[in-house]
Order: C-alpha cells, then structure tokens, then sequence
C-alpha cells in the first residue's frame, strides 16, 4: 500500500531490451505445448530422453565433496581456487609452455567463459586503452559484442570469418581485414570448435593468421569455450593457443567448464593473460583482482572444487551425434549433400538453411535453432534425430530458394 496520487515511477521509462538471440529461444520453446518440441538453440548436452545430463564423473566427486568433512563453504579469494587456476593454465597452455616456465602468465578463476571474457575485456579497456579496437569474427558467438560493449570498448569490428559458399574458413576474407587492422587492437580468436560455423583453420591457416597478427602488432584474445570438442582431444584443441603463446606474443586466454564438464550453471572458467615479457605478474593479478572486487568480489568455489578434481576427465558426445543427423538425413533422401554436418567440428553446426526454413521448422515441427540456421548437437538425442531430419527435409523441399551448402 501506499499513499494516494503515487509520483510516477522513475522505472517506468525503462524500455524493454531486445530478447537474446540464443536465451530468448529458451523462453519461447519452454511455453510451447507440442509434444514434438525440440530445442537446438542453446549448447547444452542432453540424455536420451532430452534430460539435462551430468558426467558421472562430476556426480562421484561431488559425493566425494558431500562427504567429506573439511570440505567448507569459506570465501575464496578474489582470483579464485588457486589448484583450479593451476590446473586450467596447464590444461590450456601445456605443463611445459613457455609462458609458464618463464612465469609470465596470470590466471584468475572467473564465471565460466563469459565471465572470463567479461574481466578481460574491462582490464583492456582500463590498462590498454578504452578506445581499444575488437575484432570479433563474422559470424561469431551473439554474446561477443554485448560483452566488448558492456566492459567499457567501442562497439565491436568484424573481420571475415566464413565462406558461406564453401562452408569453410574465409581465408582469404580474413588475412584481409586483419591486415587493415589498426596496430593495437584486440582480435578475438575461437581457439577451437568455431561457434556458431563448426569450421576451423587448419594448422597451416594459424600459421597465417599469426603472421598477420604479428606483423600489425594485433593482441589476440583467444575464446576457449569447447576444449576437448573439436578434436575430442583436449591437447589437440589447444594446438592455437599453445602456437601463439609459443611465438611470444602479449595475448589473453577464456577458458570454459561448461560444455566440457558439463557445469553450464555452475559457472567454472578462467582467464589467462600472458606477457610477452613477464616481470609483472603482481601488477596484472593485482589489477584483474580489484576488477573482481568491484563486480561479484569473489567467484562461486564449488564447481571449482568440482573441476579441480576431475581435470583430464572428459567424455565426447558431439561427434557421433553428428554421424547420427548426417545418416539420418541421406537414408531419408533430403536433396543436396549432407557432409558439412559432419566435417564440421564441435558442438554447433550451420546447416545452412535460410531464416525462412528456420521459421518453417519452428511453425511446423516445433523446432527451435538461432535464424542463422545453426543447431547445436547436444540438443539432438536419438528419439529425435529422425524427427529433425524429416522437418529438415520438409523445409529443404518446401523452401527451396538460398540452401547454401545445396544449391
Ligand atoms: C564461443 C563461446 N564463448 C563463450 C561462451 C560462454 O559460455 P559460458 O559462459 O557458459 O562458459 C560460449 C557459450 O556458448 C561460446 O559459444
């Protein structure tokens, strides 16, 4: 209650923000009564029967943790579980990287790979410049520009990422606008498991792209959210960032639990930043733990603790899901050729259907991917993979105009 003729409030000229491309399918597929719904948008690994699944690895050690009477819910300091941060710099840069033995890299605990992404960019914009460039590929992650943005840089620049023709990399497209690239600015690079396009360069096309990176003096910021996925090896999905760190650049790294542990909500991730000349190392993690302070004071400890543990336990779902999708859609004789589905890597996959056949996928068959036609693996299960091809079918059939890969 309150006293009559109420001021009006301040909050209500507040507008509305646009819902998010990915969370926002979230919303609309939860109130949609089908029974037939399926959800692809968001990356998140599901059982046979489209329930949320959990390694059963995480479950034993979080028995483990339960049972264990020391186990405590103290405070961790600002920069995190400090065996966690050790163990995700090995696990990302290799026991024997350069950067470790010459003790010039940081790493700080941090909310999973957005967060990572979060306190890196706000320590660029505060210790770098907050006019500092971002080049984020074209397309990338939706998440990318909002986070640039919000942590105090320029709206984000784009350099050519994908040959839509091909369904590869755009080397060419890249190189290129790299190269126009002011000295100075950060170039965000998918270590691995490229999202949304599943395509990444070849070891030789890293080679190149260092090259350029190199000779315009560029600072890469390397988005690691799917080691492990690419290649089903964690090592060989670290092979760009390990190449770089190698060449003795100033660089940053994101890492992420999420998808290779599972712990989506737990929030587990990390963030490295490597000098190509060490000597300052209480500088950067004083700096990147005042960041910390003023944002959440300190990041959550038990999916730390969880992931601590089990460091080099990892279990790989994404690859015969795609073998699955690809047979299912020859053996029902959609027209055009399937194969991208599964030469491409990771978790997500661009089909290559139009925002039309999109649309026509969710009216019809109650299926929900992103516009740009990118489905995520860990969505499909068995019981629905035939389903999603039949719709797919349709829409290909239906909707014949602009199949990228098909036509
Ligand atoms: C490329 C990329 N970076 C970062 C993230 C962030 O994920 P999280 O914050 O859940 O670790 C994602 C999630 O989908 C992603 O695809």
């Amino acid at each position: 209650m309150h006293d009559s003729n109420p001021t009006p409030s301040i909050f209500n000229t507040v507008p509305v923000a646009p819902p998010d491309a990915i969370l926002g399918l979230n919303t609309q597929y939860r109130s949609d009564p089908s029974p037939n719904k399926v959800n692809l948008g968001v990356g998140a690994y599901r059982t046979a029967e489209g329930q949320p699944y959990v390694l059963p690895v995480v479950r034993r050690v979080e028995q483990a943790l339960a049972n264990d009477p020391t186990t405590t819910h103290e405070y961790l300091p600002q920069d995190g579980l400090k065996q966690f941060c050790d163990l995700s710099a090995n696990l990302i840069l290799g026991p024997d990287s350069p950067a470790l033995v010459d003790n010039r890299s940081v790493t700080v605990q941090a909310l999973s790979g957005t967060g990572a992404l979060r306190v890196g960019f706000t320590f660029v914009a505060r210790f770098l410049s907050s006019e500092t460039a971002v080049y984020i590929p074209k397309p990338s992650w939706s998440n990318h520009k909002n986070v640039v943005v919000q942590s105090g840089l320029p709206p984000t620049r784009e350099y050519r990422y994908f040959d839509y023709g091909t369904g590869a990399v755009d080397m060419e497209g890249m190189i290129e606008d790299l190269k126009a690239a002011p000295a100075g600015s950060m170039v965000l690079l998918h270590g691995c498991a490229h999202n949304p396009t599943g395509a990444d360069p070849t070891h030789e096309q890293w080679e190149q792209v260092l090259k350029v990176v190199q000779e315009g003096k560029l600072v890469p910021f390397f988005d690691n959210a799917y080691q492990g996925f690419a290649s089903g090896s964690l090592q060989m999905d670290a092979w760009s960032v390990r190449r770089f760190v190698k060449a003795g650049l100033d660089m940053m790294v994101g890492q992420s639990y999420a998808k290779n542990m599972g712990l989506y909500g737990e929030r587990v991730g990390a963030l490295t930043v490597i000098s190509s000349e060490g000597g300052n190392n209480e500088g950067i993690r004083s700096q990147l733990k005042a960041i910390i302070r003023a944002m959440y004071s300190n990041p959550p400890k038990h999916g730390a603790m969880v992931a601590a543990r089990i460091l080099g336990d990892t279990e790989m779902f994404a690859e015969w899901m795609r073998e699955k999708l690809r047979g299912a859609l020859v053996r029902i004789g959609t027209p055009g050729n399937w194969d991208h589905i599964v030469n491409q890597i990771g978790m997500f996959s661009f089909t290559g259907l139009t925002a039309a056949q999109v649309e026509f996928m969710k009216d019809k068959y109650h299926i929900y991917m992103t516009s740009n036609g990118r489905i995520s693996m860990a969505g499909l299960t068995d019981d629905t993979v035939e389903y999603v091809a039949e719709a797919m079918k349709d829409a290909v059939v239906s909707l014949k105009k602009g199949v990228i890969h098909n036509m």
